[in-house]
C-alpha cells in the first residue's frame, strides 16, 4: 500500500462506524520524509484496523514472538511510543492512531531506531480493542487523551466507565491502566471513573509521581510552559 492508497482507503468512514468518536476529524500534511517512510515501512510494521470491529488480533503473529505487550492509544507523533519501546525492548508495542502524518512519523522513527517491538495500527482502537484476546496485555497507555473541555462533548472522551471496563477486561492480572493529562478537569473525572471501576486498583494513593520511564513530549511541554500541571493515573487490574 502506498501513501496514496493508504489516504485512499482511510477517507470513508465504514458503514457501521460508530457514532460517536474520541478524534478529531483532521487532515494533515505529510513531510516528504513521512510520506516516504509510510510508503517504505507499512506493509512491514503496519497494521489497518479492521472495518468489522473485534476482528480477532493475533499478537504472536503480529510480533512473530510471544512477549509481554503494551498498546497505546493515540500515539500522535510517535515520540513516546519509539522512546518508551526502545527502552524496554522485552515488550512489545502496539500504537493505535488515527492521524496518518503521525503514524507515518512514527514509522520513520522506529526505521530510524532500528526498533524490532513497535508496530503501528491505524484506526480507531475502540474497534481494534474488542479484537485483543482477554487478559493479553501488560499495559494500555492513554497518554494526553482529547480532553473534550466542553460537557456537551464528554461523551467523546475516551476515558469513560464503558471504555475503561473495555480495556481493563484486554489487560492480565496485575497489568496497568496508564493515563496522563494536563487537563485538570478531566484528570479529577479519569480518577473518579478508574477509582469507580470494580477491576482496577490504584497502584499510587490519589494521582501517580511522575514516572520517569514516560518521556516529555512537545504536548507536555507546550502544557507546563502554559502554566498546566501534568497528572498521572495508574490503575492495575486486580
Ligand atoms: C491530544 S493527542 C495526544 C497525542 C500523544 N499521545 C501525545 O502525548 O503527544 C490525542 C491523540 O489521540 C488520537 N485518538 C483519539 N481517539 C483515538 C482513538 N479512538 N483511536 C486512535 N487514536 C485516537 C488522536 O488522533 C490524537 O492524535
Amino acid at each position: 500500500m502506498t501513501s496514496t492508497d493508504f489516504a485512499a482507503a482511510a477517507a470513508p468512514a465504514p458503514p457501521a462506524a460508530r457514532a460517536i468518536r474520541t478524534f478529531h476529524p483532521r487532515r494533515g500534511r505529510m513531510s516528504s520524509r513521512q510520506t516516504e517512510a509510510l510508503d517504505r515501512l507499512w506493509p512491514v510494521h503496519g497494521l489497518r484496523v479492521p472495518d468489522e470491529p473485534g476482528t480477532p488480533v493475533d499478537l504472536v503473529g503480529l510480533f512473530g514472538r510471544r512477549a509481554p505487550v503494551v498498546v497505546e492509544i493515540g500515539s500522535g507523533m510517535g515520540d513516546t511510543t519509539a522512546a518508551m519501546a526502545a527502552a524496554d525492548p522485552d515488550r512489545d508495542y502496539l500504537a493505535v492512531e488515527v492521524h496518518t502524518p503521525g503514524i507515518a512519523n512514527l514509522l520513520d522513527l522506529v526505521d530510524r531506531r532500528g526498533l524490532r517491538n513497535v508496530r503501528v495500527a491505524e484506526g480507531d482502537a475502540l474497534d481494534l480493542v474488542p479484537g485483543l484476546p482477554e487478559a493479553s496485555l501488560d499495559a494500555v497507555h492513554v497518554f494526553f487523551p482529547d480532553p473534550w473541555p466542553k460537557s456537551r462533548h464528554h461523551k467523546r472522551r475516551i476515558i469513560q466507565p464503558a471504555h475503561v471496563a473495555l480495556l481493563r477486561s484486554r489487560l492480565a492480572r496485575g497489568g496497568t491502566l496508564h493515563c496522563a493529562t494536563d487537563w485538570a478537569e478531566y484528570a479529577e473525572a479519569m480518577r473518579q471513573t478508574l477509582d469507580a471501576d470494580p477491576g482496577l486498583v490504584n497502584a499510587h494513593d490519589g494521582f501517580a509521581p511522575r514516572p520517569p520511564h514516560r518521556p516529555v513530549t512537545k504536548f507536555e511541554r507546550r502544557a507546563l510552559t502554559a502554566g498546566r500541571p501534568i497528572f498521572d493515573l495508574i490503575y492495575r487490574r486486580s
